[in-house]
């Protein structure tokens, strides 16, 4: 064997031939013996990370020493819509903002298994370019991808805005607004997507279309999480939802099953009566 090094698992082991001893073959096969175990520790590792997309353990926070989340602990499947449901000011756009690294929790810990590259982002405040028509906007974020051009236009053919692609954003309507924006957000076809009420304030008919859009990106392998306080979206789209109520999670599981535990009389489910159950109040 000729004189050389070998690289495994970042031990670097040099060495001298010695055609009489074939110790440096031993040596190089324990490495590669090491190498493979990590290698297949590593891909456990993956799985296990990609079973569970999103992870969220004994998260807090406080603004100004007001307690805001107590205790926040989920786990989001692979290719799920979950769902984050609670009232106006329950938590779940500052849970985002954990997720998503904009915000530091005082305590916990979360993951998400898909690098920042992979992840598509739709909140309230849109943060879209006024001045600049539909098109320009998206194709700023395609040069921030290094992605072609062609996918701003396919992107706003996703969400029914391909005839207003020359319209300049402050021109626009609410719900076009809101169109662009989760345009954005899956310009680069994200593996998770975070939708912070994407239907919000929307007509019967669009809302519809984005939630026909969101069982799409499902099907085609995204994992979506996402924030409502309107019931029948969470029933109709959510594989599984959490009960946020004043920071805590007082429920989570499929909304049937949830449905079921609280409110076993009634056949359709009712997440509003189980919600008001266990919290008092009204999710709306
Ligand atoms: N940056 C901040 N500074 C101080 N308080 C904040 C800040 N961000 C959020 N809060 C407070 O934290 C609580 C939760 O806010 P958050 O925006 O997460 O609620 P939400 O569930 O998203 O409500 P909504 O449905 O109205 O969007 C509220 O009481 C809010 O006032
Ligand atoms: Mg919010």
């Amino acid at each position: 064997m000729a004189p050389g090094k070998y690289v495994a698992n970042k031990i670097t082991i040099k060495w001298a031939t010695n055609r009489s001893q074939n110790t440096p073959l031993k040596i190089q096969a324990i490495c590669r013996k090491s190498y493979i175990v990590t290698l297949l520790q590593s891909v456990a590792i993956i799985r296990a990370r990609r079973q569970f997309m999103i992870k969220m353990n004994n998260i807090v926070k406080s603004f100004g020493g007001q307690p805001v989340l107590s205790d926040v602990t989920f786990e989001t499947r692979e290719k799920e819509i979950f769902g984050l449901l609670g009232p106006s000011g329950a938590g779940k756009t500052t849970i985002i903002n954990i997720l998503t690294n904009q915000l530091d929790a005082d305590g916990g810990s979360h993951s998400i298994g898909a690098t920042p590259f992979e992840t598509g982002l739709m909140l309230d405040e849109d943060g879209l370019y006024p001045r600049l028509n539909c098109l320009e906007n998206l194709n700023v974020f395609a040069g921030i991808y290094g992605i072609p051009r062609n996918k701003s236009m396919e992107a706003l053919k996703r969400v029914h805005l391909e005839d207003a692609s020359r319209k300049a954003v402050n021109t626009l309507s609410k719900g076009m607004r809101q169109r662009l924006a989760l345009a954005r957000a899956i310009l680069h076809e994200p593996t998770v997507l975070f939708l912070d009420e994407p239907t919000s304030g929307l007509d019967p008919v669009t809302a519809r279309g984005i939630h026909k859009l969101i069982q799409t990106l499902r099907e085609n392998g995204a994992t979506i999480f996402l924030t409502t306080h309107n019931m029948d979206e969470a029933v109709k789209l959510c594989d599984r939802i959490a009960l946020l109520h004043r920071g805590k999670i007082v429920e989570q599981g499929a909304p049937a099953e949830i449905c079921q535990r609280h409110n076993a009389v009634k056949t359709v489910p009712d997440l509003e009566a189980v919600f008001i159950k266990l919290t008092g109040v009204e999710l709306e």
